[in-house]
């Protein structure tokens, strides 16, 4: 049996971390891991306990194998960088699958392959896929351990960077083996990098596959992905947990698993609301949630930046947690000015990926500083300079580091109660039309504005950067069943909410709103405290709105911009709803409708009417 002693400082670990001895592991965990490897043929197979000695000893191997450099640690202890393969630096949507009984369950949003071609497609890849490597055994728990609203899982990878990764992402190790073993149910997920090592043969720093699959099973609720070391296709609790799966578990169950960050706001007068945020990739999640206002007296503190799973409460209330312990941001853009409390949570214990490397060993990307150094090293590998005319951080290079971390982090972060929540909000980029802040008129035009979430594409998925796309609820990449039948869900948890107690206010805004020259209307980042201190007058009654096709917006005088370099007619271009405009939206909104038929529910086909009158009567 295993001996070791008990280690109890790791990141995530509770420091009452059981040992779980080898003859306390669950049968169908052992008996999942055996049929893994049988298939697979690692070279060893190792149980991961989520201690602290055990990653440094991961780290260790990591840097010898140099898929990690160590950072100068006089500057960023304990800090490593690692550069991908250069064909693996974000999610591949297109290779991304839902592998429901039947197609019209996984939707027109999803790309749907059946269970049975699937696992006949992914069979022989991973067929021996982990020869010469070792199957690590990842239990974790999606949620503080113990609380009602968590999920446990099992992955199995074969890579030692998505394990560390999942050591900082998750509560992982014995601690979550102990309650799988208590007998809750647990997610078996399985991922290989897929290159399989011959004998004696020398390893690559950054091991993946041309051919890459990340496939979902709702039924089984079961996870394959293959080909991929990068972390939204490889760090599986992530995405294809908490989002893909426990979406369906949580249609199922009656609850919501949302891409939205979580925070707490405390007004002057030391009133607490909380609120959640559901913004497209690389749309500023990560940014509001470590938000620090401008405006006196205003305090925000971080409970997610990511992810939310949301119930309704024995109290009727609607709560909240964030099933992650890390958080996987986007770098570039992160910087001084604009995110000073994310700057600092990298102080130490971060991994960086894909960022460019100074000559004293410390990181950088662009939007760190204003000033880029005179030499780098960049994403690649290669020189940099300021003049070679290319980025030095790949635009959706991440840090990882524990949640813990963040100087504004709430001391209810990990209430296993969850928080109540007080305000949705829906947002994306759009450099015309969606104005800076509008408020929905109930629950039902919320869910409107959360289905018809449009954005310009970004670099966090593989795409045309630029191109407008709709992505309802910030869900397009995430949702584990048919949009509509999602939609209908959130339609019917209003209901619900509606019967028992309070309703949340829905607000959409969007920051990225430009002049015809091209350059951000709105300040963004702290200043968007702004809008907050709105959204709470609001929640307060103490603010008026003002009725537009699209909802209600501040009356004029009530957003705060006392202090703000604002000219009065850009602030009047934020809210500008041009009529023509407005019916080429509505009219996008009812093409993009179509692609779900008769599924889409009859109340969002009554919203678009709503809005087509409206605008008609403007
Ligand atoms: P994922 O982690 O991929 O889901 O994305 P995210 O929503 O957390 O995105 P993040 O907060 O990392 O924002 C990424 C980009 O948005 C960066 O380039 C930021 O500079 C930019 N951004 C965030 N907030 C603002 C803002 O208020 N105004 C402007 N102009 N840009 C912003
Ligand atoms: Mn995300
Ligand atoms: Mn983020």
């Amino acid at each position: 049996p295993d001996a070791r002693p008990e280690i109890t400082t790791a990141a995530n670990s509770p420091s009452s971390a059981p040992v779980v001895l080898e003859a306390d592991r669950p049968a169908d965990v052992v008996a999942f891991v055996e049929r893994i490897a049988r298939l697979t043929t690692p070279d060893q197979i190792y149980w991961v306990d989520g201690s602290t000695r055990e990653r440094h000893a991961l780290l260790q191997q990591l840097v010898a194998a140099g898929t990690l450099t160590q950072l100068n640690p006089d500057i960023r202890p304990y800090s490593f960088l690692a550069r991908s393969d250069e064909r693996d630096v974000a999610r591949v949507e297109e290779r991304t699958f839902i592998c429901s009984e039947r197609e019209e369950d996984a939707g027109p949003t999803n790309n749907w392959m059946a269970p049975e071609q699937m696992r006949a497609e992914l069979e022989p890849l991973f067929t021996g896929s982990m020869r010469g490597r070792t199957l690590y055994v990842v239990p974790f728990a999606m949620g503080p351990i113990g609380s009602s609203m968590t999920r446990y899982g099992v992955q199995l990878t074969d890579s030692p960077y998505v394990v560390v990764s999942m050591g900082t992402m998750t509560r992982m190790g014995s601690a979550a083996l102990a309650q799988i073993a208590r007998g809750q149910s647990w997610v078996p997920a399985v991922h290989s990098v897929g290159a399989p090592l011959n004998n004696g043969q020398k390893d690559v720093p950054w091991p993946c596959n041309e051919t890459k699959y990340i496939a979902h099973f709702p039924k089984e609720r079961e996870i394959w992905s293959y080909g991929s070391a990068y972390g939204g296709n490889a760090i599986l609790a992530k995405k294809a947990f908490a989002l893909r799966i426990a979406s369906v578990m949580a249609r199922d169950e009656g609850w919501l698993a949302e891409h939205m960050l979580l925070i707490k706001v405390t007004s002057p007068a030391g009133k607490k609301y909380h609120m959640a945020a559901a913004f497209p990739s690389a749309c500023g999640k990560t940014n509001l949630a470590m938000l620090t206002p401008t405006t006196p007296g205003w305090t925000v503190e971080t409970i997610g930046d990511d992810i939310a799973w949301l119930h309704i409460g024995k109290d009727g209330r609607l709560r909240a947690i964030n099933p992650e312990a890390g958080f996987f941001g986007v770098a570039p853009g992160t910087g001084i000015s604009t995110n000073r409390t994310a700057v600092d949570t990298l102080w130490g214990n971060t991994i960086f990926t894909n960022v460019a490397l100074r000559e004293d060993g410390d990181v950088w990307w662009e939007g760190l500083t204003d000033t880029p150094p005179a030499r780098l090293i960049d994403w690649r590998g290669e020189e940099w300079t300021p003049d070679s005319g290319r980025p030095a951080a790949h635009p959706n290079s991440r840090f990882t580091v524990a949640a813990h971390q963040a100087p504004s982090i709430a001391d209810t972060w990990d209430d296993p109660e969850g928080v109540v929540i007080d305000a949705i909000i829906f947002g994306g980029r759009r450099r015309a039309l969606a104005p800076l802040v509008v408020e929905a008129r109930d629950w039902d035009h919320g869910v409107f504005m959360g289905a018809t979430i449009s954005s310009e594409q970004t670099a966090a998925a593989e795409g045309t950067v630029g191109q407008l796309r709709r992505d309802p609820f910030a869900m397009l990449p995430f949702a584990g069943y048919n949009m509509a039948d999602y939609f209908a869900h959130w339609l019917d948890f209003g209901k619900r909410l509606r019967r028992s107690a309070r309703v949340p206010r829905v607000f959409q805004v969007n920051w990225f709103r430009k002049s015809p020259e091209g350059k951000f209307l709105w300040p963004g980042f702290g200043e968007n405290g702004r809008v907050i201190e709105w959204m709470v007058a609001r929640l307060e009654s103490e603010a008026c709105i003002d009725e537009t096709p699209l909802g209600g917006i501040p009356r004029q005088g009530e957003l705060n911009v006392a202090g703000l370099d604002l000219p009065e007619e850009d602030l009047t271009e934020l809210f500008r709803m041009d009529t023509d405009e407005l019916e080429a939206e509505a009219d996008d909104v009812e093409h993009f409708f179509q692609t779900f038929g008769d599924k889409l529910p009859a109340e969002l086909r009554h919203q678009l009417s709503h809005l087509r009158s409206r605008v008609r009567a403007q």
